[in-house]
């Protein structure tokens, strides 16, 4: 698919009035926040899941909404990330007075499972179609070069908030090896991934800990 058509198939679907509010009031909202889970993040998923949506055959009147609701919980409850599905899950029906209640069910359980599974998690797993490819829409920001910054931002941000070691260079550098073993579920995903599998991860993260093991190497 090419650039200019997945703008349009976005449009598209902006038009529909409710999502053009949704659209509107979360570009909002999102404004001025200075976290990883940004609006611009929220847009590179919501491309990837026009794109992925699209080669799927999925049902996008459900994805788009949910996508620019996913990460929602980071905002309603921002001290605890890792949770931010689960909020998020419920967070998001106030946004979709619009919405019927099968409608609303869907695109909540769509936010609920979007995180997929990666070692040690595995709650939620996607199963519908619209469920996975929001998932993948939402890895494949864990991707590439920007997926790299991306990771790395993230954990930073969650080092800031006392998880994990991500306060430390090894802690970053075990953080992006961490995210070079995430599974995708459609085979759109699979194919993106194919594309963006520069840089190996692992590969930098083992540079990383190569170069640090000097600096560890000082006893006090
Ligand atoms: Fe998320
Ligand atoms: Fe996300």
């Amino acid at each position: 698919m090419d650039n200019d058509e997945v703008y349009r198939i976005l449009k598209n679907l902006l038009a529909e009035p409710r999502l053009g509010k949704l659209y509107s009031t979360l570009k909002t909202q999102y404004q001025g926040l200075r976290i990883s889970h940004n609006w611009e993040h929220i847009m590179r998923v919501t491309l990837n899941a026009v794109v992925l949506g699209t080669e799927e055959g999925a049902d996008l009147s459900l994805i788009i909404p949910a996508a620019l609701l996913h990460d929602i919980g980071f905002i309603t409850n921002p001290t605890e990330p890792k949770k931010h599905n689960e909020y998020g899950a419920a967070a998001c029906l106030s946004y979709l007075t619009e919405w019927n209640e099968s409608e609303q069910k869907k695109i909540s359980d769509i936010i609920l499972k979007h995180k997929g599974k990666y070692p040690g998690y595995t709650a939620y797993e996607p199963s519908s179609l619209e469920e996975k490819v929001l998932c993948d829409a939402d890895q494949i920001d864990k991707f590439g070069w920007i997926g790299l910054l991306q990771v790395i931002k993230v954990y930073a941000e969650y080092g800031s908030l006392g998880y994990k070691n991500f306060d430390t260079l090894r802690g970053l550098a075990e953080g992006i090896e961490e995210a070079a073993h995430i599974e995708l579920y459609t085979e759109a995903a699979k194919k993106r991934a194919e594309a963006l599998r520069e840089p190996s991860y692992h590969e930098v993260s083992k540079a990383v800990l190569a170069e640090l093991s000097f600096y560890e190497g000082w006893q006090d």
